[in-house]
């Protein structure tokens, strides 16, 4: 028997709010930003109100606390990720992790640099923010862009993987839950074919740390980020993880204080570990956010977290086949899916879909969801976007299928 998650919803003060017509808030956009329970809210004001400094300098009780403060969340995230926290870069978002290792992949310093023979490999379901700094990357140095395909139910098209995945990649760049379908693709399958030909394996688990156990060390990839706000945590931090032999051979791509070992007129040589990829004052007290997000779910059990969007997720896909004129976009049943859940309804264009639903309460991504080229591949405007998170229940799935219903007779689907 699962466990009963109901109580947690009271911790997320948000949600004693009405929106639109006085309608209770029932948000199903966690896939776009998490709400933040009090918790996270109170550990990022009470470092402001007692231990507010920057890190890493200074000799006063303030600089130390908050050196504290931040270093300890940074084995907190470690700890949650089964990695040490010397492979923990802070930075500002998920996008900034991958835009710092695809920055760090071309410094011609690095041992690992990519060069214009090199190809990198990404998939056309992953979101902007794990495509386009690979693109750029292959402007910048000259190597190659390929990808693997879908398959019309919304899954990576492994047919030809052995030709897109060989001996001149360097880079696979791949997401650990798709955005848009909820698909998680096969990680281990991918991961074999790149260690078979020696290329690192970069997974964009922006969907998917948020709301499952993740290790990196089971995972067997070489680089991973997640930004904090889909995680329950502030917004303005990320994570960028790598395996500490990588991230030693990687040069930096951002340049100032607190990142360097000594500075002359002529130049300067870079700090040890993740500290030479984190210029300037970091975001000191997202990261103690994030580290009381992490805290929160850990009490919850990430296991109970997947188990209860599971439920939801199948509540959902269940009511929606039983609706005329809604098509699922993506995987229609539970294998190897997560909790985001992309419709369409017939002749209903998603933003007047996501206009008709915010009527009654209810928030919804609808759009291209910043993966343009995925919507283009299915012919599609957009879609309309359900995505969960701890504080939904089945009655917000209820809510969302009836407002659904009302969608189609307001437009007359079918009619
Ligand atoms: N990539 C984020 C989303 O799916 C912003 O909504």
């Amino acid at each position: 028997m699962s466990a009963d998650l109901s109580r947690y919803k009271r911790d997320f003060p948000i949600f004693s709010r009405t929106v639109r017509g006085g309608n209770p808030l029932i948000y199903l956009d966690s896939g776009a930003t998490s709400q933040k329970p009090e918790v996270v809210i109170e550990a990022e004001a009470e470092f402001y109100r007692s231990k507010n400094a920057a890190v890493h300098r200074g000799a006063h009780l303030l600089a130390e606390e908050a050196s504290d403060a931040y270093e300890g969340a940074r084995e907190n995230v470690a700890r949650f990720l089964g990695a040490q926290s010397s492979e923990i870069i802070f930075t500002k978002s998920a996008t900034e992790s991958l835009n710092l290792l695809a920055y760090s992949f071309s410094n011609p310093d690095s041992g690992i640099a990519v060069k214009s023979n090199d190809e990198i490999v990404v998939t056309e379901m992953e979101h902007h923010a794990n495509l386009i700094p690979w693109q750029q990357l292959a402007k910048r140095t000259g190597a190659k862009l390929t990808w693997l395909s879908i398959t019309p139910d919304g899954r990576l098209d492994l047919s030809n993987i052995d030709q897109i995945i060989n001996s001149n990649t360097k880079i696979v760049a791949i997401t650990h839950q798709s955005n848009v379908f909820g698909t998680i693709p096969p990680i281990k399958e991918i991961v074999k074919a790149a260690q078979a030909v020696g290329a690192y394996v970069v997974l964009d688990a922006c969907q998917s740390v948020p709301h499952f156990e993740v290790d990196v060390k089971q995972l067997q990839v070489d680089f991973l980020a997640f930004s904090g706000h889909k995680l329950l945590g502030p917004t303005g931090i990320g994570v960028l993880w790598g395996k500490a032999a990588l991230l030693d051979q990687l040069q930096p791509a951002i340049f100032g204080g607190s990142m360097v070992d000594s500075v002359t007129m002529q130049g300067a040589t870079w700090a040890s570990g993740p500290r030479k990829f984190e210029a300037g004052v970091p975001n000191m007290a997202q990261a103690v956010g994030l580290s009381a997000a992490v805290d929160y779910l850990t009490q919850i059990g990430m296991n109970n977290l997947a188990q209860h969007e599971h439920k939801l997720t199948e509540q959902l896909l269940s009511g929606l086949k039983l609706i005329k004129g809604v098509k699922i976009v993506g995987p229609t049943d539970m294998k190897d899916r997560g909790g985001v859940v992309s419709f369409t309804v017939d002749g209903v264009h998603p933003h007047d879909v996501g206009q008709v639903l915010d009527q009654y309460g209810i928030a919804v991504r609808t759009g291209h969801h910043c993966a343009w080229p995925l919507m283009k591949k299915l012919q599609l405007v957009g879609t309309t976007r359900a995505s969960f998170h701890i504080y939904n229940n089945s009655s917000d799935v209820v809510s969302l299928l009836e407002a659904v219903e009302k969608v189609t007779d307001y437009f007359k689907v079918g009619k």
